[in-house]
């Protein structure tokens, strides 16, 4: 009853934003820095490769209230960059990037994310992945020739780069490990610890699952999967459990055998993830890479709620926000403006920005 009781404060919660924003001027984001003992994940698009206005493909921005303001980016697919951009977060910042798997749902837009050194980013780009069955299809190679794919580009910005930039921004730094070692960690660092481990997705080596602590705090992403064991070692005892799901599906033998097989192989139907849900146990529960609308939201929660009838639960959906502390996992939604603020990732306007805009509204909050 209280998980039934907070998903409807939180839809109760989203009317009222919905209606806040499309009677308001004003900007709405939360670029305040992030108090220490907290971690905040944005939703930047909560879809699959079904992408649409509504839900943008998979990708997260997680901010570490340490002293380094670190921030994190896991998976950026299609479309994700979108809400990237509109949370006004200035590119400076946004140097970390890890990727799950290289579907594009997963990691299209780090092309346009690449571009960033143009737009304010002076350190090096970081990406952290797997590596692939063959080294042509690991991350390592995957960068290289996204900057094949960006040479033009590059080259041009290049010469109309009026003040001469010597800084390092263009500068890609690749971290490509192993993918098929278990529990390995793959950043220590500034207290942040990202863990990586290996699903099973399309029946290809390489795809991973994450998990980053930091100050007891943690969460765990997916990735693409069908259940493993590996999956739910990882996830065991972290607070935010995001788990990609792919459903509802009433009846599988139902299905055509390619779809049936893709299930089967590389996916967690709603179900599955209950009982998944159910044996680690996260403070906070999220149904993540799913076509969410009025229609199949009922039969997902339906479905998840068959094996995880208690605990707290959300369907995700894009702009959602995850607050980590010690004493409570809290669900906003984050506001971003209707219309682009061109170059507010400058340093400058982010500045103007801290100061005026603190109103990220809380619309439900997930007990212990
Ligand atoms: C998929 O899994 C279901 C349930 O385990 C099984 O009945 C079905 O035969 C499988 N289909 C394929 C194509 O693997
Ligand atoms: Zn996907």
């Amino acid at each position: 009853m209280a998980a039934i009781r907070a998903v409807l404060a939180f839809l109760a919660g989203l009317q009222h934003l919905r209606t806040a924003a499309a009677g308001s001027p004003w900007v709405y984001s939360d670029n305040a820095l992030i108090p220490d003992g907290t971690i905040r994940i944005t939703t930047l698009g909560s879809g699959s490769p079904d992408v649409r206005k509504e839900q943008l493909a998979s990708g997260f921005l997680v901010e570490v209230g340490n002293k380094q303001q670190d921030k994190f980016i896991f998976d950026l697919g299609t479309g994700a960059y979108i809400n990237l951009w509109a949370t006004g977060v200035p590119m400076a910042q946004l140097t970390k990037v890890f990727i799950t798997h290289l579907h594009s749902d997963h990691h299209a837009d780090l092309a346009s994310l690449y571009v960033g050194a143009m737009f304010g980013r002076r350190q090096p780009w970081e990406v952290w992945g797997p590596s692939g069955e063959e080294p042509q299809l690991g991350t390592a190679a995957a960068v290289e020739g996204l900057r094949q794919f960006m040479a033009w580009d590059t080259h041009a910005r290049r010469r109309i780069d009026l003040v001469g930039r010597k800084d390092d921004g263009d500068k890609v730094v690749v971290h490509e490990f192993d993918h098929r070692v278990k529990n390995q960690v793959v950043l220590d660092r500034n207290g942040v610890r990202v863990t990586a481990t290996p699903v099973e997705h399309y029946r290809t080596g390489g795809p991973v699952a994450y998990r980053m602590d930091w100050q007891g705090l943690s969460f765990t992403y997916s990735g693409d999967t069908r259940p493993t064991d590996t999956l739910s070692q990882l996830a065991k005892g972290s607070n935010v459990f995001i788990m990609q799901n792919m459903g509802p599906i009433e009846d599988l033998a139902g299905l055509s055998f390619e779809s049936q097989l893709l299930i089967n192989t590389s996916h967690i139907t709603p179900q599955q993830a209950g009982a998944i849900f159910a044996a680690t146990q996260p403070r906070l529960a999220v149904a993540h890479h799913l076509t969410v609308n009025a229609a199949s939201r009922a039969a997902i929660i339906q479905d998840i709620r068959k094996g995880y009838p208690k605990g707290e639960l959300i369907i995700n959906e894009d702009l959602n926000v995850y607050e980590i502390t010690r004493n409570s996992v809290k669900v906003k939604r984050r506001l971003v403006p209707p219309r682009s603020w061109g170059f507010w990732h400058a340093e400058s306007n982010w500045q103007q920005q801290q100061q005026k805009q603190v109103l990220l509204s809380e619309a439900a909050v997930a007990s212990l």
